[in-house]
């Protein structure tokens, strides 16, 4: 029988790179009796919510919650914007980028879909070439995921929107940033985006259940002439009642208590001192991995992901069988390999609500897992991150370059 909290003593280590660990703030937030949706004091609740949304979106535009996963947000995207046979561009960065493809050519879109390799962003250059040769502006949108979950690869947005505008083309530009948000500096005016599309599992440190499209004037604009069918997903009717603090159908109370409290956390914190935060974690984990003799599968420093880091096994060692062990023996989820990576790459989640101490236990895990499961290795990766997380983050070299000095 499923029992709840069937964890052994002391705190589960949940490392997937998204849902991940809710805050007791958070928690505590949420344990409060469902009020009335439409009495007064839901209204300042939402209210609250939608000017805090703004400094993490970085817009003075509305952003619109659903009662949904981010695969909502997703479709909401398209849909709010897009007319059936609309061509678009995209990018094989991964897994979600391949399953927002999916849904785009499910919703009737003529997708033309830019092959890669699973360990490199979208390349500007080639955004450049594409709108460039399309002089009839038949592509009506550009979408990026700009943090690949499935890679721990970070797109450049600001080069992808100079690319864009390079060429004058007027497609909206799309960027999914459910792993990215309140993580990894993102700006959704200042980079010229069309529609955000977010989740509340990953740097909102909330459960699973609300996400969000922030939308641009442009993309507001598309929305009055786009054919696609769209119902529930509307952005005018939400935006329409937004206004009075309330929502078409039943929002998700209790999560926006969570939400509410999620971003008095980040406005403590700051959202400079959250980024820095979550590049520090993700500086330490990759000085671990390159200790431990193992690869990082991004391939471009400058794509590295702040919020994830995917590791590669050697040949012959199932990452599968590796976090089974890890689960198994240390009580931690580590994330899988997806798609055409299912067996060879584990991915460590290191965003959201997360600390120093909590990376040190995560990558304890991961070096006596290693071990455990006789992957060739170094002993020395968690050594690495310790001497860089000790100084602050602000260490430049690594051991063995100060040894050799
Ligand atoms: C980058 C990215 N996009 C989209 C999704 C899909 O979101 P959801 O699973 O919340 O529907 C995920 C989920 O992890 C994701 O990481």
């Amino acid at each position: 029988m499923f029992q709840l909290d069937s964890h052994p003593s002391g705190r589960h280590f949940l490392q997937i790179p998204g849902p991940t660990n809710v805050p007791d703030r958070v928690l505590r937030a949420m344990d409060h009796p469902t009020i009335d949706h439409r009495g007064p004091e839901f209204a300042q609740l939402t209210l609250e919510i939608l000017e805090g949304l703004k400094p993490i979106f970085q817009t003075a535009g509305p952003v619109i919650i659903f009662a949904a996963s981010g695969t909502g947000a997703w479709e909401a995207a398209l849909v709010n914007t897009l007319s059936p046979g609309d061509r678009v561009l995209m990018f094989e960065t991964g897994h979600f980028a391949t399953l927002w493809r999916a849904m785009a050519e499910k919703l009737g879109l003529a997708v033309d879909f830019v092959p890669g390799d699973w360990r490199s962003g979208v390349d500007p250059v080639i955004v450049e070439a594409k709108l460039a040769e399309d002089r009839a502006h038949s592509y009506k949108a550009v979408l990026v995921v700009h943090n690949e979950t499935s890679t721990g690869v970070t797109s450049r947005i600001p080069d992808i929107r100079q690319a864009i505008d390079r060429t004058g083309h007027p497609a909206l530009f799309m960027v999914d940033t459910i792993s990215s948000l309140a993580s990894l500096d993102y700006r959704h005016a200042d980079w010229g985006v069309d529609v955000t599309v977010a989740g509340s599992q990953k740097g909102l440190m909330l459960p699973p259940g609300i996400s969000f499209n922030a939308v641009s004037d442009k993309a507001l604009a598309a929305s009055k002439h786009a054919k696609l069918p769209r119902a529930y997903w509307r952005w005018d009717e939400t935006i329409a009642m937004n206004r009075q603090g309330y929502f078409p159908s039943t929002p998700a109370t209790n999560l926006l208590y969570g939400l509410h409290e999620a971003i008095a956390m980040l406005r403590d914190e700051g959202l400079p001192a959250v980024f820095a935060r979550h590049q520090r974690h993700a500086e330490a984990t990759r000085r671990a991995v390159r200790a431990w003799g193992l690869e990082v599968l991004c391939r471009n420093p400058a794509e590295y992901s702040g919020s994830l880091t995917a590791v590669m096994l050697p040949e012959g060692h199932d990452a599968d069988a590796f976090r089974r062990e890890v689960l198994a023996r240390f009580d931690m989820s580590l994330g899988t390999g997806l798609g055409r990576l299912a067996g060879r790459v584990f991915r460590i989640g290191h965003l959201g609500y997360f600390n120093d101490l909590m990376l040190c236990g995560t990558l304890c895990g991961v070096e006596m897992g290693l071990a455990l499961r006789e992957v060739p290795h170094q002993r020395n990766g968690v050594g690495e991150a310790l001497a860089f997380l000790q100084e602050g983050g602000t260490q430049t070299t690594t051991t063995a370059q100060r040894r050799a000095a």
